[in-house]
């Protein structure tokens, strides 16, 4: 039965685990398989086109676990790949970035959104469009920090050097008088406190997993497909490279839920032709 069958979530790596962590919160029942793209991260260095054929080479895998939503974790796909993605499945496809945009629409006091991320997200303006598609009284000022990632990769997440860091960044935007913050990545979430430190408690700071889980949740109850009888909930990990890496870094984002990590492969693809 659909309903029963599990969700599917792919991130390039190991951040979109801050998605997973928020969608066993508000869904504890569903059966989940995550495929991170170890072998190929960081995607938010790529080209769209590049994103975009990872992507749908993730998502075929997935396919092939007979799942029953896709939710693509990765910002720098949602920002650049997500519509080509819903032209080729069937299933619901939930990408980070229409969540997050949502929730900055909802919380701007004063009209004026900072958006943080990946250069490819950064430089796609897919966050700008989104939240003035909305709401087009609003501005939006994006900002693109590609220390981010490895620090949070190397487990700095505070102190002094990170502080630092995240000051440096966060210049511009404390400058521009936002009252509000989009963490337009997988792995800001781990660096909120050092962020909110350096842009003060008036500044909102929106977590894209936190909305995207609750957009997922909604849209299964709407469309019957939320479970609801699981005594175990399976929990599958699946990665391109390097499993070991995955789980010791995995265990910082979501503690021992990460057990097992099998390495696979994903279906290859020569070239993909994008609508432009
Ligand atoms: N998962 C990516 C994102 O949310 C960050 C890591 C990467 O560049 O692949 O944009």
């Amino acid at each position: 039965m659909k309903k029963d069958s599990p969700i599917g979530i792919f991130d390039s790596g190991v951040g979109g685990l801050t998605v997973v962590k928020e969608i066993i919160n508000l869904l504890p029942r569903e059966d989940i398989i995550y495929l991170g793209d170890t072998a190929r991260v960081p995607y938010g260095i790529r080209s769209a086109e590049t994103v975009t054929r990872y992507a749908i080479e993730n998502t075929e895998f997935l396919l092939s676990k007979n799942i029953k939503a896709l939710v693509v974790a990765c910002n720098t796909v949602s920002a650049v790949g997500l519509d080509e993605l819903r032209k080729r499945i069937e299933i619901p496809v939930i990408g980070v970035l229409e969540p997050g945009a949502r929730a900055a629409v909802r919380t701007t006091r004063n009209g004026v959104v900072g958006v943080i991320g990946t250069e490819a997200t950064i430089s796609s303006s897919s966050y700008k469009r989104t939240i003035q598609e909305l709401a087009p009284q609003i501005t939006v000022y994006g900002k693109a920090c590609p220390l981010f990632v490895p620090l949070v990769e190397e487990g700095w997440t505070e102190g002094e050097i990170v502080q630092s860091i995240v000051d440096k960044y966060m210049e511009e935007m404390r400058r521009l008088n936002i009252d509000t913050l989009v963490l337009g990545c997988t792995h800001y979430p781990l660096l909120r406190k050092a962020i909110q430190r350096s842009l003060g408690e008036r500044v909102s700071l929106i977590d894209s997993a936190v909305e995207t889980a609750s957009t997922l949740r909604t849209l299964l109850l709407e469309e019957g497909l939320a479970r609801e009888y699981n005594i175990l909930p399976g929990r599958l990990f699946y990665v391109t490279d390097a499993p070991e890496r995955f789980k010791r870094i995995g265990r910082k984002f979501i503690g021992d839920i990460l057990k097992e990590v099998e390495k696979v492969s994903v279906p290859l693809k020569d070239s993909v032709v994008l609508d432009t």
